[in-house]
């Protein structure tokens, strides 16, 4: 086992979207020969579901029964399959971006993925990324970081990242951002908020590997990793 795996940290990355969580989140889990799991995916892949099998998403006694009989298992690369499919396909959509944010206000949903991700992350030797890993998943996590940048910034960003997919640019992407945003920000359960003990860095003037490696040097000098 080599030296970097010795301790079994948690690392929680959280922020909102658009701040590029993803790419830097994989990149410090591969730096560090740790697991890296995607809290967004998990909300992204659980809504699609839902709504695939006609459940109403607005409904609270409805999500709760869904999530009463769902299989949730997991593949060889961490995607979260649900009765044995992976959604990992058709989740990375502004409707399914809308479709979660919708659920994820949803105390079922929320205690439901929650239990899912403190047993991802128990064992530790991970990078956990989403909303609030270090307030309410692990907020006893080693280290916490919290990604933020300017709302114009994120919606270049969302807007350069769809159209480099090839799909379709609505012209209010900044628009949507607006309002998940304000979703995420004033849901009662679990609100994006950096947690108090949490490092913020403003990705603003930061490329990916600049932010990667504030992140390792934040590691190191709180754990010596
Ligand atoms: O990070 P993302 O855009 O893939 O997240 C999709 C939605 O899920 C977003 O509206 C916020 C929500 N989410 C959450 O509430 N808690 C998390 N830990 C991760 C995502």
């Amino acid at each position: 086992m080599s030296d970097k795996r010795k301790k079994a940290l948690v690392i929680a990355i959280d922020g909102p979207s658009g701040v590029g969580k993803t790419t830097v989140s994989r990149r410090v889990a591969k730096a560090l020969g740790y697991s890296y799991v995607d809290t967004g995916a998990m909300y992204r892949s659980l809504a699609v579901a839902a709504d695939a099998a006609g459940v109403d998403i607005e409904s609270d006694t409805a999500l709760r029964d869904y999530c009463a009989r769902v299989n949730i298992t997991y593949d060889a690369v961490g995607n979260m399959l649900i009765d044995g499919v992976d959604y990992s396909g058709s989740i990375r959509t502004e409707e399914a971006g809308a479709l979660a944010s919708v659920t994820s206000a949803k105390t079922p949903v929320r205690d439901f993925l929650v239990a899912c991700q403190r047993r991802l992350g128990e064992a530790g030797s991970v990078v956990m990324e989403g909303r609030d890993i270090g307030t309410v998943v692990f907020p006893d996590a080693d280290v916490k970081i919290f990604l933020d940048a300017s709302h114009e910034v994120r919606a270049a960003r969302r807007h350069k990242e769809l159209a480099e997919r090839g799909g379709a640019v609505a012209s209010d992407v900044s628009k949507k951002i607006e309002e998940r945003d304000k979703r995420d920000t004033q849901r009662k359960n679990s609100p994006l908020v950096a947690a108090k003990d949490a490092v913020v860095i403003d990705t603003g003037s930061l490329d990916i590997n600049g932010v990667a490696a504030r992140i390792l040097e934040i590691v190191k000098e709180r754990t010596g990793l």
